[in-house]
């Protein structure tokens, strides 16, 4: 049996095959045209959104977008800067999304739910202007507590919510608690059109001008005049066609992925209970939708790894510590780091697809059981 990390949920050929050759034969294939709009509208009735979602290429544009956009509407050029709270804990997108924005990252600490420790944060107002929060697995901090943050030091929010679609907080999802979001659309994730992002926003001047931005940031077509400068990261069509295929399986997706994440607890809280690793802590408020398994090892991970893959089980060494990658190291300031230190070295995601037999899971624990029995 071999178990990859990742399989991509995708409607098969015959499920697109009509509205693919229609795609081609009229030459709509991009410049947000039907499909794209329509996967709009739907995505809004799914996330019950105040304003419509926007799709994009993927979720890294998306993400760059949206705090150029609240940069602008802060009052600043593309040449100045200011500080951006954001765990090192993430993928390097999150960072590089905020250094090509010509922002400055300050490393931050995450807890035991593996996202942002608000009460760690220290906020120096007068750098200070923007809190990136990254729903790693899936998981939510106490969205409450965020916003009295966001109120209290007059800070944008921005949710990297890039794995965590489908994720509530006290059964809503984010957006209704008036927060930006980005969510990726990548083939690896929970939801997915092979490669895409979307973004919910709270604010209607955001809302215009993302419109404009993923379209090189042209307010009229006609001489192509721009008022802020964009770039070209439309979705195309074919991309919205297999998400909006997709959505209409989300609960199936969604369901299904619950169903396994259960299943996993019964293989790894016994394990926690011996004291062989640790789990991720999701509050009680929280709907987590589990993009990956993490575990939390008592030691360095590889040749936990090297193990599982030697059977066939191929894990995943993620998130990662940014601050400690070859770009970023030493350039940013960082906060006390200390959890994050921790765990970089002796996390491992596991897999979780929509579709995984009993056997493969039973395999999975039945692998790691023996790899802490032989310890
Ligand atoms: C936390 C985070 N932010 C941003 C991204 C970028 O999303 P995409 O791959 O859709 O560009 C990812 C993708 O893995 C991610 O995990």
């Amino acid at each position: 049996m071999k178990i990859n990390i990742v399989k991509p949920f995708l409607p098969n050929f015959e499920e697109i095959s009509e509205d693919l050759s229609n795609i081609l034969d009229t030459g709509m294939v991009t410049n947000n045209s039907f499909h794209v709009r329509t996967f709009e509208e739907e995505l809004q009735l799914f996330f019950s959104s105040e304003y419509r979602p926007t799709l994009y290429c993927n979720g890294e544009m998306g993400l760059y977008h949206l705090i150029q956009a609240w940069k602008h509407i802060l009052g600043y050029s593309p040449h100045e800067t200011f500080e951006v709270l954001v765990p090192s804990f993430t993928f390097s997108g999150t960072i590089n999304a905020i250094i090509q924005n010509n922002l400055l990252p300050v490393f931050c600490d995450v807890d035991d739910t593996l996202v942002l420790d608000l009460d760690k944060l220290i906020v120096d107002t007068e750098k200070v202007k923007m809190i990136i929060v990254v729903g790693a697995y899936g998981n939510l901090p106490n969205l409450e507590k965020l916003k009295e943050i966001s109120i209290t030091h007059n800070l944008v929010v921005i949710l990297d919510n890039a794995p965590a679609f489908g994720s509530q907080y006290k059964n809503h999802y984010p957006n209704k608690f008036g927060f930006c979001e980005m969510i990726s659309l990548h083939a690896t994730k929970i939801f997915s059109s092979m490669e895409g992002g979307l973004n919910i926003v709270n604010d209607p001047r955001v809302q215009d001008y993302l419109i404009r931005l993923r379209d090189y940031g042209q307010y009229e077509k006609l001489r192509g005049n721009i008022d802020i400068p964009g770039l070209n990261s439309k979705m195309q069509e074919i991309s919205a066609l297999v998400g909006r295929k997709n959505l209409e399986k989300v609960d199936y997706i969604l369901n299904s992925r619950n169903a396994n994440v259960q299943r996993y607890q019964e293989i790894f809280i016994p394990l926690e209970s011996l004291g062989h690793i640790k789990t991720m802590r999701v509050l009680d408020d929280v709907k987590c939708t589990y993009l990956y398994y993490p575990i939390i090892l008592n030691e360095d991970a590889t040749e936990f790894v090297s193990f599982l893959e030697e059977n066939n089980i191929f894990a995943r060494r993620y998130y990662t510590a940014n601050h400690m990658l070859d770009y970023y190291r030493g350039k940013y300031r960082e906060q006390d780091l200390s959890f994050t230190q921790y765990i970089k070295d002796r996390i491992v995601s596991l897999p979780i697809h929509t579709e995984m037999s009993t056997e493969e899971i039973n395999y999975i624990g039945e692998i790691v059981n023996s790899y802490f029995k032989q310890k």
